[in-house]
């Protein structure tokens, strides 16, 4: 099977996790988009869905589903999103498609959090994968020393602004034993918006593609 073959399998699989007349979280990302093609077949089921990025937004909308403001809601049943790394605790490193800030915020709206991905995306350690940092443009110089101090090489992603108008800096050679401890840390320099770490949000369920069929992993 393909890539895009899993990723479809598993964005069909999470349409089981979505409740009747419920408003959804929608993520961000090729996943994802498997995700809202398959719900739209079954439109009726859901009322409307707080979206992660304008990308998903659009999504959304151009297959007729209500799309609403985050802060029109108290609270949401799933949140169904992909990750680029998840490890065997549901650990997550995400914002590979520059939307973590907002996945984060929709994250922390939902009781539960289905990660969907390829098996690709299971590791041990989180930290293969460069760590999204999303940072206020006139900080960046000064949030990359501290990711060096951290043991990170730092990279400013060039020519990409956020759907919130901020840089992202991508930290490689990170091994993230930690993941808690080290999104605690990030977290709170100034300047920072977001770390890609998602530890204090991470999965509830994680529905994993692979060639032998959809694997359920719960935390
Ligand atoms: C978006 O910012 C990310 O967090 C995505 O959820 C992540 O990159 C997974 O994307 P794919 O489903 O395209 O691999």
């Amino acid at each position: 099977m393909t890539q895009d073959e899993l990723k479809a399998m598993v964005g069909q699989a999470a349409t089981a996790y979505v409740q009747a007349g419920s408003v959804i979280g929608v993520g961000t990302g090729s996943t994802v988009n498997c995700f809202i093609d398959a719900l739209a077949s079954m439109k009726q089921r859901i009322k409307a869905a707080v979206s992660s990025s304008q990308a998903s937004s659009e999504r959304l909308r151009s297959h007729g589903f209500e799309v609403v403001d985050a802060n029109s809601v108290e609270a949401l049943a799933v949140y169904i999103d992909g990750a680029d790394e998840i490890d065997a605790l549901g650990r997550m490193i995400k914002g590979g498609g520059a939307a973590l800030t907002r996945e984060k915020i929709v994250a922390d709206l939902a009781g539960r959090f289905v990660c969907i991905a390829d098996a690709s995306k299971l590791v041990e350690v989180l930290g293969r994968f460069p760590l999204p940092v999303e940072v206020i443009p006139m900080a960046a110089a000064q949030v990359a020393r501290r990711l060096i101090a951290l043991g990170g090489r730092p990279v400013l992603r060039a020519g990409v602004v956020t759907d919130n108008g901020c840089s992202l800096i991508d930290v490689h050679g990170l091994s993230i034993t930690d993941p808690a401890a080290m999104e605690c840390e990030i977290n709170q320099w100034p300047g920072v918006v977001a770390c890609g770490i998602f530890a204090r949000n991470q999965a509830n369920v994680c529905l994993l593609g692979t060639p032998q069929g959809v694997q359920t992993l719960t935390f």
